[in-house]
């Protein structure tokens, strides 16, 4: 297994949109351990592979308390949703920064396991946010997109100075 480089924000890669996966292969086995164990390395909840800069429709998430319940999903849908969360959101691209985003509260989906089975899911809450920050991400979407310009101006200005310290 590794650990894989995740792209900082305002990184463009970011912004490319991902192609469905369509081969369930030893190559696909290999980037969900290594998206798993760079999620958990970073104590992250989510991990969507645009991130790692593979433009593939592959997400990876884990909102349990005790760090051991690892789901994927591919090719992901949503197919019905309701409510509005009031959670606060952030991002392993985007280190420090947290908002609110417009996201449903509950949702209902289908998608694909790494053995190439199609299933339904159903969240609500936390883990509904979650699957929705990780599509975006598939759609080459970052949740700053959301907010106002002031807003991503500073963001980006604090990014910098971080990287700036972090060498
Ligand atoms: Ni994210």
């Amino acid at each position: 297994m590794a650990i894989l480089t995740i792209l900082q924000y305002p990184d463009p890669r970011l912004h490319r949109v991902a192609a469905p996966v369509d081969r369930f292969d030893e190559e696909l086995q290999r980037l969900i351990r290594d998206m798993a164990e760079t999620m958990y390395a970073s104590n992250g909840i989510g991990l969507a592979a645009t991130q790692v800069d593979v433009h593939r429709q592959l997400i990876v998430i884990d909102t349990s308390e005790s760090r051991d319940q690892l789901r994927v999903f591919i090719n992901p849908e949503i197919q019905d949703s309701r409510g509005e969360s009031e959670l606060e959101e952030g991002c392993l691209s985007v280190p420090g920064i947290y908002d609110r985003v417009p996201r449903f509260d509950w949702i209902r989906g289908r998608a694909w396991d790494a053995a190439g089975r199609e299933y339904g899911f159903e969240a609500q809450g936390l883990e509904a946010l979650c699957i929705q920050h990780e599509m975006d991400h598939l759609k080459g979407r970052v949740f700053v997109d959301y907010l106002s310009r002031l807003k991503q101006t500073r963001i980006v200005a604090k990014l910098r100075k971080q990287q700036r310290r972090a060498g």
